[in-house]
């Protein structure tokens, strides 16, 4: 398998051999035997190896209203209690289950970068208690309203512009997200030893220790073990999204998890979908020095050989397979290695194939807001590092044909 870099041709990994050199030729096979030796080597090499479900954890629901934004949808809020008592780590989740529906609703769910109470102006929305950055220029949302890293009221709504959420639920989507700090500390120095870390540190001795994407992958598992409790959610119609470092956990939890049904990618990049062998844009080097909290200490070892790595982010992609998965890329993200991001999913097509199903349906980058729709889908729009309408009306279409019948 050949992924070209202008000049360079590197030899990707082939998902379909396994460690014995045996070739996978069923469904079964790699079901039976190679996906779980994958599921290993990315817990070993690069994730961490997460812990179960804690034993004590136990939901609350703390707010519910069944007559939010003007009567659209009923909107609630739950505490997950990791170890059982508030005392210990804790995590918000928002959900929005759109008033229209007859049963129960679909659902996307998805980690934010600033707190629940930005992704809409709703009063109702419990102000994030975490830390939360501060700084100027950030092109995505205004901190001003920030004060010693933690959320005022003038925060409310203040990154709306990327959580389309009355279109989601008019699609007849519930919307559940949760605030990334709540779950684990993305401060640069972070000790991996705060929010779930705390419960585990026996976890943090080991070189396969679970760092930050792998903490954020499994509360999205915890946000799901919810939902399969809540009538309200068609728990086999569970989306997992997630936009750049949340788009890496998103497309961990989806790969390490097959409760969720469809996983979208949003610019993931170096960590998420792009193919490292490529070595064009962040690299294994930048990841683990800039995040040293967001890998397993172990990915270390891979820094400079992004082009010599015995995996690579196809193989992440292949264990989605055969859920529909969507990959999404944005011309000027050069950091995300847009052409990497499609490269990986082509490269993770004979996975699908083994499932009978098409895989990507093409081989070279579409033009520009050209969105492939196949089981798994892609497109690459104008524009940076961001995430837009169009992004969105993609994803909902790409779930509307998987999740109901036409
Ligand atoms: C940085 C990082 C990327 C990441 C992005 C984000 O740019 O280098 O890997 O995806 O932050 O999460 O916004």
């Amino acid at each position: 398998m050949v992924c070209t870099t202008g000049s360079v041709a590197q030899t990707l990994p082939n998902p379909l051999v396994l460690t014995t050199g045996k070739r996978v030729q069923t469904a079964r096979q790699w079901t039976e035997e190679r996906r779980p030796e994958l599921l290993k080597l990315f817990a070993s090499e690069m994730y961490g190896q997460a812990p179960p479900r804690p034993e004590r954890m136990r939901f609350a629901v703390v707010d519910e209203d069944r007559q939010a934004l003007g009567g659209l949808a009923t909107r609630k809020q739950v505490v997950i209690y990791y170890d059982g008592t508030p005392q210990g780590p804790k995590t918000d989740v928002l959900l929005y289950i759109p008033n229209q529906m007859k049963g129960p609703a679909p659902a996307i769910v998805g980690l934010n970068f600033w707190g629940n109470h930005t992704i809409h102006p709703d009063p109702g929305i419990r102000l994030a208690k975490s830390f939360v950055e501060s700084g100027k220029n950030n092109p995505y949302i205004d901190l001003s309203c920030v004060q010693h890293n933690r959320a005022t009221e003038a925060c409310r709504g203040t990154n709306a512009r990327q959580w389309p959420v009355e279109k989601i639920l008019k699609a007849g989507y519930a919307l559940v997200t949760a605030y990334r700090e709540d779950v684990a500390s993305d401060e640069a120095g972070s000790t991996l030893t705060t929010g779930v870390h705390q419960l585990f540190p026996a976890y943090q001795q080991r070189p396969d220790n679970f760092g930050t994407i792998g903490a954020w992958a499994w509360a999205l598992s915890r946000i799901m073990d919810y939902l399969e409790t809540d009538k309200a959610i068609d728990r086999k119609q569970v989306a997992v999204f997630g936009w750049s470092r949340l788009g890496k956990a998103a497309l961990w939890a989806g790969a390490s998890d097959p409760r969720f049904a469809l996983v979208i990618s949003h610019e993931s990049g170096a960590g998420g979908a792009k193919l490292f062998h490529r070595g064009v844009g962040e690299n294994i080097r930048r990841l683990c020095t800039v995040f040293p909290h967001w890998y397993a200490k172990s990915f270390r070892q891979y820094m400079d050989k992004d082009t010599l790595l015995p995996f690579d982010q196809h193989m992440v992609i292949g264990l989605i397979a055969p859920r529909p998965v969507y990959i999404g890329s944005a011309q000027d993200d050069k950091g995300a290695d847009p052409a990497g991001e499609f490269a990986s999913a082509v490269a993770a097509t004979p996975v699908y194939r083994l499932f009978k199903t098409n895989g990507l349906p093409v081989s070279t980058l579409p033009p520009l807001n050209q969105s492939v729709q196949g089981q798994i889908s892609y497109h690459i729009r104008p524009g940076g590092h961001d995430v837009t309408d169009y992004d969105w009306e993609q994803y909902l279409r790409f779930a509307d044909k998987h999740f109901r019948p036409r």
